[in-house]
């Protein structure tokens, strides 16, 4: 069985979806076998990310029909990425309700043609709603990463999302602070930008191991990134976060 990682937030813009990104090309770069689904339905942002665009004609998702063929997941750097943008035109919304969403997600998830996998990484939209109760009921044994700014409202939201998780008994591998401070370009000082917010408002005073904490790295060209921070610049501040937190993740999943 393939160890799913799940990277969740309870707030949006934290930065799951770049931080799945980066971390599943760097885990490929190790040479690990990486499959990363983009499971945010309302904003699949992942095939942007890397320039990649829908490989089919647009065309009604069908979801019910048991004889579909497994989707082939679309590989980029190494990671075989699946997403719900993969399959529908892109200013199509998937503004569906149960059950329709967890359809999708089963197809996502596991009607893929993934072939072996060491890792599968999960990004979600924010919060604890109904897409995200389905996916840990699809994947019983997934466990999570927690995205956070080091802003209280992030935190808040966040701490609702472990307090969920907590009491399914669903388990956390840890927590990433992204966007935390900026290193200066110039001077090369770190600048914090926000304070740290205090642990008994934080998602680290529920026991949560924080496992990174990348800084801001202005790699967003406005038009639409095309790669990935780990690939166009390494050896930022964030990129050597990036790796570091990577490594981590596999340590603790060994
Ligand atoms: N460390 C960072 N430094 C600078 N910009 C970042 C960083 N992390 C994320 N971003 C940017 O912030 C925005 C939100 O990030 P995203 O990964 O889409 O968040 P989420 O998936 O949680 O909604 C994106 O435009 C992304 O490029
Ligand atoms: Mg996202």
């Amino acid at each position: 069985m393939t160890q799913t990682i799940v990277f969740a937030s309870g707030k949006g813009g934290v930065g799951k979806s770049t931080l799945a990104l980066n971390t599943a090309v760097t885990l490929a770069q190790q040479g690990l076998r990486i499959g990363l689904v983009d499971a945010d339905i309302y904003g699949p942002d992942i095939p942007a990310m890397v320039g990649l665009t829908r490989r089919t004609p647009a065309r009604s998702v069908t979801l019910w029909q048991a004889d579909i063929p497994a989707d082939e997941p679309v590989e980029y750097q190494g990671v075989k990425i699946m997403s719900a943008q993969f399959l529908i035109a892109e200013d199509q919304p998937l503004d569906w309700q149960m059950p329709l969403v967890g359809l999708l997600l089963r197809r996502l998830v596991h009607d893929v043609a993934w072939g072996d996998l060491d890792l599968l990484l999960v990004d979600v939209p924010p919060g604890t709603g109904d897409l995200q109760q389905e996916l840990f009921a699809l994947v019983p044994d997934a466990r999570v990463v927690l995205v956070v700014t080091p802003q209280y409202a992030a935190h808040l939201d966040g701490r609702k999302l472990v307090s969920m998780l907590q009491r399914r008994t669903i388990s956390i591998v840890g927590g990433v602070e992204n966007m935390s401070g900026l290193d200066c370009p110039s001077c090369g000082d770190h600048i914090a930008l926000f304070p740290r917010v205090a642990n008994e408002y934080a998602i680290w005073g529920q026991g949560v191991e924080e496992l990174g904490r990348i800084p801001f790295c202005a790699v967003d060209s406005g038009r639409g990134t095309p790669s990935p921070l780990v690939v166009s610049a390494p050896e930022s501040a964030a990129g050597r976060e990036i790796v570091a937190f990577a490594k981590k993740l596999t340590s603790i999943l060994d």
